[in-house]
């Protein structure tokens, strides 16, 4: 198969216009892509299309652009039409983390795109193994897993399928660095993939201090934010195990392991939130409570966070072994 795929040329195309679509959109667009949107629910187009304006309007005010948005905004099509996608050199599926729907769309997307399209879901969990088997050539099907929001994130998980091909995941990495991602290939789609996979064990440990009540959400926060938080984007883990000497963590490692939790229960805690139908943010019920202010607030602080980060990574690595590229 050819893999040498031109988007800049041809056009990207995202199918699905909710959080992390309008993401993508609004991130590729800021790159000068031309990208094919497609609204596959009923009446999602006007709101999709505000969603990537808002965020396009982020990025003017982060000084990530170099013209006005509304030439960026020229690059968008946005459809309810499949029949878009034909000329696309690269279509990611963003829509609902649901096997049958995304199988159903995926469907669809082989039907009418190029026969050398490489196409990719966001998904955060389903394996792509699975996926990749819902269109007639699973060696060009991957996954490109990409952290919100998207244009002030150098997060890029790819992840290859059991029958995606190497000329599929190169050009893919190299399309990566031409977005001023630090892509990481997962070359085997375990569940949970990389990142979602080290966190849920985090996720489990934390519920259960918290739960025997040995420590609470608010203080488990601030631990997280201030000891991860100060090395975690410069050292990763294995730098941070290197730089701290190493001695200590193979005993710490034989008395800590079996104290921690194995349980396959579901925490009581997180029982609650799915009872009481809490979205966090999204209505304001979560762990902690929101106002709509308070909501919104947390949402800017966290993409201007982002973006901060974003150039303070370029920077430091550098500096020491010149591993990231900056932008
Ligand atoms: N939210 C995140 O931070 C994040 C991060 C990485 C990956 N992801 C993954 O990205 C994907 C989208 O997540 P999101 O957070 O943008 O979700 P979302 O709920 O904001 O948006 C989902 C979108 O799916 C589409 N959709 C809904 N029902 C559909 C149907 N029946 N048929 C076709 N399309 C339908 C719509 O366009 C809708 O806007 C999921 O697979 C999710 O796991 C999410």
């Amino acid at each position: 198969m050819n893999a040498k795929i031109h988007p800049q040329d041809t056009g990207i195309g995202i199918v699905g216009l909710g959080l992390m679509g309008s993401s993508i959109i609004a991130s590729l667009l800021a790159l000068g892509y031309p990208v094919k949107a497609i609204a596959p629910i009923h009446g999602e187009k006007e709101i999709g299309y505000k969603r990537i304006l808002e965020q396009l309007l982020l990025c003017e005010k982060f000084n990530i652009l170099s013209a006005p948005v509304d030439e960026y905004m020229a690059l968008l099509t946005v459809s309810a039409e499949y029949d878009e996608l034909k000329e696309c050199g690269l279509v990611v599926e963003c829509i609902v983390e649901n096997l049958a729907i995304k199988e159903t769309v995926f469907k669809k997307i082989a039907a009418i795109s190029k026969k050398d399209a490489i196409l990719a879901s966001n998904t955060s969990a389903i394996p792509i193994s699975i996926l990749q088997k819902a269109v007639p050539d699973p060696q060009r099907f991957i996954g490109i897993h990409w952290a919100e929001p998207a244009f002030a994130t150098r997060f890029l998980e790819i992840i290859c399928g059991n029958q995606t091909s190497e000329a599929t995941t190169d050009a893919v990495v190299k399309l990566a660095m031409t977005w001023g991602k630090e892509p990481t290939v997962l070359k085997k789609d375990v569940r949970g993939f990389i990142t979602n996979r080290l966190m849920y064990a985090v996720y489990r440990e934390i519920l259960h201090l918290v739960e025997k009540d040995h420590t609470s959400f608010t203080d488990a926060d601030k631990c997280f934010r201030y000891n991860a938080g100060s090395w975690m984007t410069l050292m990763g883990i294995f730098r941070r195990m290197d730089y701290e000497g190493l001695k200590d963590y193979f005993a710490a490692y034989i008395n800590i392991f079996p104290l921690l939790s194995n349980s396959d229960d579901i925490s009581p805690q997180m029982q609650k939130i799915v009872d009481t139908h809490s979205r966090g943010i999204q209505n304001g019920k979560g762990f902690y409570s929101y106002t709509r202010q308070e909501a919104l607030q947390w949402s800017q602080a966290f993409s201007e966070f982002n973006k901060d980060i974003f150039h303070l990574a370029a920077n430091y690595p550098e500096r020491v072994n010149g591993e990231h590229t900056k932008s």
